[in-house]
């Protein structure tokens, strides 16, 4: 035998070697060799691949840290579509989920199960041929994904050589193709590691582990990707050829750990629904004690005939489903704290954040509501924060992650003086709001402004925020009034308007002054009042010279005004430049009198159901009770999973718990008010 032939048997025997090592490691759990005979291992290899380099191979087991940089994806097609899956969120839909799969089956053949956690990573798709790792490609449309092999390589507990041989595998692989999908993710403590180098250089932080799982992939360099410290758990087979996939799910996963890919270690087998129904119990509980991130579980028909029986629609496959926990929350970094004034001058802070999906939009800000909850929460400038967004609510900071705290993280202080005027604040007497009260306050003036000609107030087109801006930045008006005092030339004149823009606004304008005087009242932005509320006093008193004159006796003898409001209103009605604003309105000619509208079905409430809990700070629960009626929806007592939204106030007890649980939305009074008039809370208001 010559030399070059005893280098190439040698080299064949190392990467055997090693690859045995890899799978006792990575997939048994049961290492043979010491970290440090293995990397002696690893070293012989590299040096005898550096003298015979015709001898190096792409499924070598050098070839994790990563080869040459790409410059730029391919895309590649599955052999077998990637198809997506069915969501549930409650065990009502689980047992749907398992009514649909008997009926298919036939009621003497019910399924067992098998329960996987839910990875929150990224899906792939690595092809086999002959054993080998040929192409590893995200799911992308389904059909056709982007070809990650480079990076995929160096997922360390990802084969490169899948075994034969091993009890339960094949004995020989070649002639074989096998497509294996699995989640390649990033454990906490790597994505932890990751993201405090990130901030010693000064880099942006990555929002979650998914994030930066699907950012490592799309790296065209695979010696960066190499030191994410990824990791796969192969979970089911795709096409096949030249292998034997037994008949069921769990002994597939059986053999995909013989052929050396890993599987998760918290998968189960369930003998029917009630098994499964308890293992999603038990992990809805304890997935915070994985040491990477879930979203919720798969339930798995155990059986291939049985899968093959129920088969797939055109999107997912009818023998398996999502269930997801807490609906709709991801992790994300707090980048910066704003604070933002409103029209009443109430001050909130809100959290800029790196860019998350959540139930299919960007979230970008979060609410973070009042600065005692900033302080209860102890939320700080760089902490990795989970955001939530229930429905079509605006998103809330829910917790802190302070594990991943790096020290470097930034309190936020309370501020003395508005960001915006400079004058000093006040914390609102009893409440936990601050407040600018200055009256002059631009940023007061153009929120009281914007909210006077949006959609449920006097609803006038063309008046944009930009427009807004500039038209208090210039003085062109300084309060909602001066609106109606505006020439179109000047108008015409401002950045980004032309004749025909200013022509628009003076019709919208023109238009608004018949809204009558329930739009007016609410468009007047006066504290405490909403629309229902305007409603309210505009049928009582029927015309505005009536409402001015009220006194505290005649607005608290109204039914559905309390102490609250009725201060409010005094307070308003007594303030500066109220009186001079409705003589200018007046002298306009807005319409003053009420349009006595008959209560119509509201399109946002109708056919929904609520429920209302705790105390509520602007009406009694009988009354906003009767209001969800009389607008076409439902108030029912008990929080299920047929529960749209619940409007909860303060002291809120057991059913705001079992909301959250359900993933119910939880709206404040304020929100219920915004969802009426615009089908959505905005995170703006
Ligand atoms: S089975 C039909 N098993 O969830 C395609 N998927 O929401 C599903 N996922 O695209 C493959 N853990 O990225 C399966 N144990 C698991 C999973 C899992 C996470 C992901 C996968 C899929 C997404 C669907």
């Amino acid at each position: 035998m010559s030399g070059a032939d005893d280098a190439a048997s040698r080299i064949q025997r190392l990467r055997r070697q090693i690859e045995r090592h890899n799978f006792l490691y990575y997939v048994k759990n049961e290492p043979e060799i010491s970290d440090g005979e293995f990397d002696a291992l690893m070293a012989e290899l590299r040096r005898l691949e550096r003298e015979r380099p015709d001898l190096l191979t792409p499924d070598s087991p050098t070839q994790k840290v990563g080869g040459q940089p790409i410059e730029e994806f391919q895309s590649a097609e599955h052999i077998v579509p990637m198809l997506s899956m069915d969501n549930t969120y409650n065990e009502e839909e689980l047992r749907e989920f398992h009514g649909r799969v008997m009926r298919l089956l036939g009621e003497d053949s019910p399924p067992a199960y098998v329960v996987e956690p839910k990875i929150d990573g990224v899906a792939i798709n690595l092809i086999y041929r002959e054993g080998s790792l040929s192409r590893a490609i995200t799911r992308g449309n389904g059909q056709v994904g982007d070809d990650v092999t480079h990076n995929a390589r160096t997922v360390r507990n990802l084969p490169l050589r899948l075994h034969a041989g091993e009890e339960g595998a094949p004995e020989d692989l070649a002639g074989s193709t096998i497509e294996i999908r699995g989640e390649i993710h990033m454990p906490f403590e790597a994505f932890r590691r990751l993201n405090a180098e990130r901030e010693k250089e000064g880099r942006n932080l990555l929002a979650n582990p998914r994030n930066a799982t699907a950012g490592s992939l799309k790296l065209l360099d695979p010696t960066v990707a190499a030191r994410r410290r990824l990791r796969i758990f192969t979970y089911e087979v795709g096409g096949v050829e030249g292998i034997a996939v037994p008949d069921s799910h769990w002994e597939t996963l059986r053999l995909l750990r013989a052929l050396g890919c890993p599987t998760n270690p918290s998968v189960e087998r369930c003998e029917d629904l009630d098994g499964a129904l308890r293992a999603c119990a038990y992990w809805e509980e304890h997935h915070g004690e994985l040491d990477y991130p879930v979203d919720g579980l798969v339930i798995k028909v155990d059986s291939r005939s049985q899968r093959a029986r129920l088969g797939a629609t055109s999107k997912a496959p009818r023998y398996m489903i999502a269930y997801k926990f807490g609906a709709n929350r991801q992790m994300s970094v707090v980048r910066d704290i704003r604070v933002q004034v409103g029209k009443t001058g109430q001050i909130t802070p809100v959290a800029l954040l790196e860019p998350v999906q959540l139930s299919g939009t960007t979230v970008s800000r979060a609410s973070l509501h009042n600065f005692d909850e900033i302080q209860r929460k102890d939320v700080r400038i760089g902490d990795h924060v989970l955001v939530e967004k229930a429905g079509e609510i605006i998103p809330q900071v829910v917790s802190v992650s302070k594990e991943l705290r790096t020290g470097s993280e930034k309190e936020f202080p309370r501020p003395v003086r508005c960001p915006v005027c400079g004058e000093p604040v006040q914390q609102d007497p009893g409440g936990v709001y601050l407040r600018c009260v200055n009256p002059r306050c631009p940023a007061q003036r153009k929120e009281r402004i914007r909210h006077f000609g949006s959609r449920g107030a006097m609803d006038i087109e063309g008046l944009g925020e930009s427009l807004v801006e500039q038209l208090v930045q210039r003085e062109m008006v300084s309060g909602y009034a001066d609106l109606y005092a505006l020439r179109k030339e000047d108008v015409a004149a401002l950045e980004r308007m032309a004749e025909k823009s200013a022509q628009n606004l003076m019709d919208g304008i023109e238009a608004s002054k018949e809204r009558g005087l329930d739009r007016l009242l609410f468009a007047m932005g006066i504290p405490n009042v909403g629309s229902h509320m305007a409603e309210v006093l505009a049928e009582h008193f029927g015309s505005m010279d009536a409402f001015v004159q009220a006194d505290i006796e005649a607005l608290e003898a109204i039914p559905e005004v309390g102490p609250i409001v009725g201060r409010a209103i005094m307070e308003f009605l007594h303030g500066v430049s109220t009186r001079e604003a409705i003589e200018k309105l007046k002298r306009a000619g807005v319409s003053m009198v009420s349009q006595r509208l008959a209560r119509e079905e509201n399109p946002n409430i109708a056919g929904r159901s609520f429920v209302v809990t705790g105390t509520l700070a602007r009406c009694s629960r009988d009354e906003i009770e009767q209001l969800i009626e009389s607008l076409g929806g439902r108030a029912t007592s008990s929080v299920s999973g047929n529960t749209d939204y619940l409007i909860a106030g303060e002291n809120a007890g057991s059913k705001l718990d079992r909301a959250r649980e359900l993933g119910v939305p939880v709206l404040t009074e304020d929100e219920f008010e915004t969802l009426r008039e615009e089908g959505r809370v905005s995170p703006t208001s």
